[in-house]
């Protein structure tokens, strides 16, 4: 097979709407590993490996060597925000990184100032920042498209992705204006309300072919008028909400005892944080989508109809409790109430004391130059090989989603085989075995 990605050539813009605590820490993550002040763990773009052919042939070549992937000295960040602080101010208000890692990239995140943003109250009612656009919502969208070309102009930049780190909206489901491109651009003529403010971004940058990236629970890119738009500007779409902290354990730990046949009674999950995100969440509202898009994991995981004796009476709660003192410090704590031979009791209990921030940035990084990557190898539309990164993987309407961590890491690394032209990995291995295939 042959590949036909085209390379990542000059430079690539990363737009974030959001600049808070996971967009800051981003950022000056990147800067600092240009300095070759610190290293990007975490991302499997850059410190990842990837099997090539069959075990005996050795090959392990890391991601970033296999596939043309944008350079990190070759990025350039903006955004927006509601709030008018630079990348540095946000990023020592945040309080992820140390000042003095903060300090060591001053100049560069002081360059960055938010650009003004497109907001609704009403998404995000503990936000009362006042670096916002004014108009109706067909204005803001015009006004984002302008905002995105400008950027790319002043920045030289080749490429543009844009990558949604902004705050978790509120509930809502999806109406009629939702369902249809054509609807949708009369929607935003009416100025209709239930046009969120994060469905403009990813509008802008879908109308000019720039692909875009949820980060957060809300509804955007779900909705089938903008899955529309990215098919007819050929453009990558990936969502939704990062998978980081509590989500990222359950999807380790629950594939290996559905793995095993073990049982599950219940799995109470619950979280303190206090951050910004944590205060937005304090809102029943946000409370509602972030609760749905963490309740659908485990569910997918079990397939309690498929093994009702095993998952048929699972109990699965998950809190989120704002808590100031912890600040970006999240904790969370699971209790997981298991049955095994002849159904005798067990529990595991996690408490896993992660650094929201700190497991989000390079989910972000690696979220960003892959969307850049499909758009350079034709792919559009949803991009499900990036479940692997997402709470609430976005598939094809009907298809339910992959949640399993390890099927999901094995879907990307085939798309990247696939894409480059190797071949695919199965993990079946009798070839390494001969007398077995002359026999079967
Ligand atoms: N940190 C994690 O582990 C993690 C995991 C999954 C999802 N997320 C999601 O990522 C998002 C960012 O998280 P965070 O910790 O950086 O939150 P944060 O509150 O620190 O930053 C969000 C920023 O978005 C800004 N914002 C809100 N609405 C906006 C709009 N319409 N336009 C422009 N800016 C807007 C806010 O002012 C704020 O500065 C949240 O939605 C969060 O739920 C985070």
């Amino acid at each position: 097979m042959e590949n036909n990605v085209k390379p990542a050539n000059g430079k690539l813009g990363i737009l974030i709407p959001g600049l808070g605590a996971v967009a800051t820490t981003l950022i000056a993550g990147v800067e600092a590993v240009n300095k070759g002040l610190s290293q990007p763990i975490g991302a499997l773009t850059q410190m990842g490996n990837i099997r090539l052919g069959k075990r005996t042939e050795n090959r392990y070549p890391k991601i970033k060597d296999f596939v043309p992937l944008a350079n990190l000295n070759d990025v350039v960040f903006g955004g927006w925000d509601v709030y008018a602080d630079n990348v540095y101010d946000a990023a020592m208000k945040a309080k992820v990184l140390e000042p003095g890692l903060l300090n060591s990239v001053k100049a560069e995140l002081e360059a960055i100032v938010p650009m003004t943003a497109a907001f609704d109250k009403s998404y995000a009612k503990n936000l009362d920042g006042t670096n916002v656009k004014e108009g109706t919502r067909y204005e803001m969208a015009q006004a984002l498209m302008q905002d995105i070309e400008t950027f790319q102009e002043e920045k030289n930049c080749d490429r543009i992705v844009v990558l949604w780190c902004g705050s978790t909206e509120v509930y809502f489901e999806e109406s009629d204006i939702h369902q249809s491109i054509e609807i949708f651009e009369q929607a935003l003529q009416d100025d209709d309300k239930r046009i969120s403010p994060s469905m403009l971004y990813a509008y802008a940058a879908l109308k000019l072919g720039i692909p875009y990236v949820n980060g957060a629970p809300n509804l955007t890119i779900d909705i089938p008028a903008l899955v529309e738009l990215a098919k007819q500007t050929e453009t990558p779409i990936a969502g939704k909400d990062f998978k980081t902290g509590q989500t990222l354990m359950k999807t380790i730990l629950a594939p290996g005892l559905a793995a095993r046949a073990l049982g599950v009674k219940g799995w109470f999950s619950t979280n303190i944080l206090g951050n910004r995100d944590g205060l937005v969440l304090d809102d029943p509202d946000n409370f509602k989508t972030k609760e749905v898009s963490k309740l659908s994991v485990l569910e997918d995981i079990f397939q309690p109809e498929e093994n009702p004796e095993l998952y048929g009476d699972l109990y699965h709660k998950v809190r989120i409790n704002y808590y100031p003192p912890h600040g970006d410090n999240k904790e969370s704590w699971d209790n997981i109430d298991i049955f095994g031979w002849l159904g005798y009791q067990m529990q595991i209990k996690v408490n896993f004391l992660c650094r929201d921030s700190i497991l989000a940035a390079p989910v972000a990084l690696d979220l960003a130059l892959f969307v850049d990557l499909a758009k350079r190898a034709g792919m559009s539309g949803i991009q499900e090989w990036l479940s692997f990164y997402l709470k609430s993987p976005q598939t094809a309407p009907g298809l339910r989603p992959e949640h399993d961590i390890f099927k999901q890491l094995m879907k990307l690394q085939n798309t990247l085989r696939h894409m480059m032209g190797e071949d695919l990995i199965t993990h079946l291995g009798l070839d390494y075995y001969q007398d077995l295939v002359e026999l079967l």
